[in-house]
């Protein structure tokens, strides 16, 4: 089985990146499943309807979120209905939405899970246990499991890899918007990547225009960020295949597409 994850899709460019790139991308790397983590797409913050079905309709699978997944209201008029709208499954019992969704894949299905971090962020319940927990019910059912975990720390990150090793497919990092170069199989067989990076605008500060963040690192002062909606764009992602038989992964490649770095196909 061959996942294909697409990091944080950030503003108007990043969504005109998944129109352009998705299909491309299928063609070359033949994923079967597609996710999109999508919790910046609107403006930078969180995510509407519109949007959802636009990167269902680009030929994502699967959208996940994390800490911005509530930022734009109208997500609490939709997320009930939207099947394949992952946020952080350990918000508080009783937030909307799910946490996991299960995608079928030929004859097996692949649970996909979105967590979130919590260093140096909200605090959610623990990751860790919420994982031991989850994972009871989950490999019942299926061993191809996907994480898309949310997080600031590298630390946490590295650590919960490390906690999970052999008992989930992947698990890859989103947040920081920066991709890290450690794309490695753990000993017991589970794909890791600290952070896959951001999908939209290549020019900005992790997405925003430039003026505004360095200013506030000048001042010290309150500063309105606005994502960059026009310009040179990048993106990144993951391909990460696994085992048919297993569910362990067998690769994961982290690539960027940009000006720097230009799409082969
Ligand atoms: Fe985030």
């Amino acid at each position: 089985m061959k996942i294909l994850f697409i990091g944080d899709v950030v503003g108007s460019l990043g969504r005109e990146a998944i129109t352009e790139y998705v299909p491309k991308l299928k063609k070359k790397y033949r994923p079967q499943v597609t996710i999109i983590n999508g919790e910046n797409a609107a403006a930078g913050r969180g995510i509407t309807e519109k949007i959802y079905k636009g990167f269902l309709q680009d030929g994502a699978d699967v959208v996940t979120l994390g800490n911005h997944a509530w930022d734009n209201r109208e997500i609490f008029e939709f997320i009930a209905d939207a099947k394949k709208l992952v946020r952080p499954v350990n918000f508080p019992a009783g937030t909307p939405g799910v946490g996991i969704v299960y995608i079928k894949v030929n004859q097996v299905e692949l649970a996909v899970i979105n967590l979130q971090a919590r260093t140096f962020m909200v605090a959610l319940e623990d990751p860790f246990t919420t994982m031991d927990q989850l994972l009871a019910e989950v490999r019942e059912r299926t061993p191809f499991i996907f994480v898309d975990f949310h997080g600031e720390a590298t630390s946490e990150k590295q650590a919960l890899g490390w906690y999970l090793d052999g008992r989930v497919s992947a698990i890859v990092g989103t947040h920081t918007h920066v991709q890290t170069n450690d794309a490695r199989i753990l000993p017991q067989g589970t794909a890791y990547l600290t952070d896959v990076g951001m999908t939209g605008p290549y020019d900005g500060i992790l997405g925003m225009k430039r003026d505004a963040v360095i200013e506030k690192f000048l001042t010290a002062l309150p500063r309105r960020f606005e994502v960059v909606e026009s310009g040179r764009m990048i993106v990144s992602a993951c391909v990460i295949e696994l085992d048919d038989r297993t569910g362990k992964a067998k690769s994961i490649q982290a690539f960027q597409i940009s000006e720097d770095r230009p799409f082969m196909e």
